[in-house]
């Protein structure tokens, strides 16, 4: 049996110069949990050429979604961002990945806090309605250095605001906050910044960040993680894993190239 299912991509959605998605057809026996991960890519002179990227379609969806940044010299993305539908991807059989309910401590409010293309499995989680379950508030921060960059968040938020069934339950308790570091937009500046200096939470009209109730995703950028894991261990949080639930889990936002 090969590693890899060999899937048909359905369509392909250019966001920005650098920024694209893209579905495909999904093989009934890929199961994930939302937030997880799996290896994508194309087969190269009879090689696979693979990547991680976490699913940004939920596990309920009958199709696969990717969000992928476009390198002009990247092995694999200067590849990808041609594909076109009818065009065949490899996905990986094996889902993996820390960002997961289970790896955290029960708690109130969730915080998913993603750069760029770490944004994908917050897309997956934010169309679970188990997560909507567990959380009383789910805020769902995306910083990028462009309003451009912002798009595909933007787009899919919007879509789930209005959808028939998951449109109530995101009504109800998801806070979504985009910023932006590099030009002028409603929301600027960092998270770290904007978390440490209560910035966000003000901005919503919402109690500032609290261990006992918070517990917090992310993803993105690896000195954003490197800088929020500090802001997060200097406030009492602990992170969580497979073997021990924490107060937050972190997922390095992986296609660099
Ligand atoms: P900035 O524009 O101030 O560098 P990148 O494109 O470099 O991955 O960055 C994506 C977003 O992450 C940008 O808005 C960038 O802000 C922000 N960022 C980069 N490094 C950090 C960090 N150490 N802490 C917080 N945010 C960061």
């Amino acid at each position: 049996m090969s590693a890899f299912h060999r899937e048909q991509v359905l369509s392909v959605q250019h966001w920005t110069d650098t920024l694209f998605s893209f579905a495909s057809t999904r093989d009934p026996g890929f199961r994930f949990k939302n937030g997880q991960f799996a290896m994508i890519g194309l087969e190269i002179d009879g090689r696979p050429l693979l990547r991680a990227y976490s699913m940004a379609s939920a596990n309920h969806e009958e199709a696969l979604e990717f969000f992928s940044i476009k390198v002009a010299e990247g092995a694999l993305t200067s590849r990808l961002q041609a594909i076109k539908q009818g065009d065949i991807i490899l996905v990986g059989r094996k889902a993996t990945g820390t960002l997961i309910s289970d790896n955290l401590l029960p708690g109130q409010r969730l915080l998913l806090l993603s750069t760029g293309t770490g944004l994908a499995p917050f897309a997956s989680l934010i169309k679970d309605p188990e997560v909507y379950e567990a959380y009383e508030t789910i805020v769902l921060v995306h910083g990028c250095r462009q309003v451009s960059e912002l798009a595909y968040g933007e787009h899919l938020v919007e879509r789930l605001t209005g959808d028939e069934f998951l449109g109530p339950l995101l009504r109800e308790k998801l806070v979504y906050y985009p910023t932006v570091t590099r030009e002028p937009f409603r929301n600027r500046g960092r998270i770290t910044d904007l978390i440490s200096s209560n910035r966000l939470f003000d901005d919503v009209g919402l109690p500032p960040l609290d261990r006992e109730t918070d517990r917090v995703m992310m993803c993105g950028s690896p000195r954003m993680l490197e800088d929020l894991r500090d802001l997060l261990e200097t406030c009492g949080f602990q992170e969580g894993n497979h073997s021990e639930a924490g107060h937050f889990v972190i997922e390095k936002a992986f296609v660099e190239r």
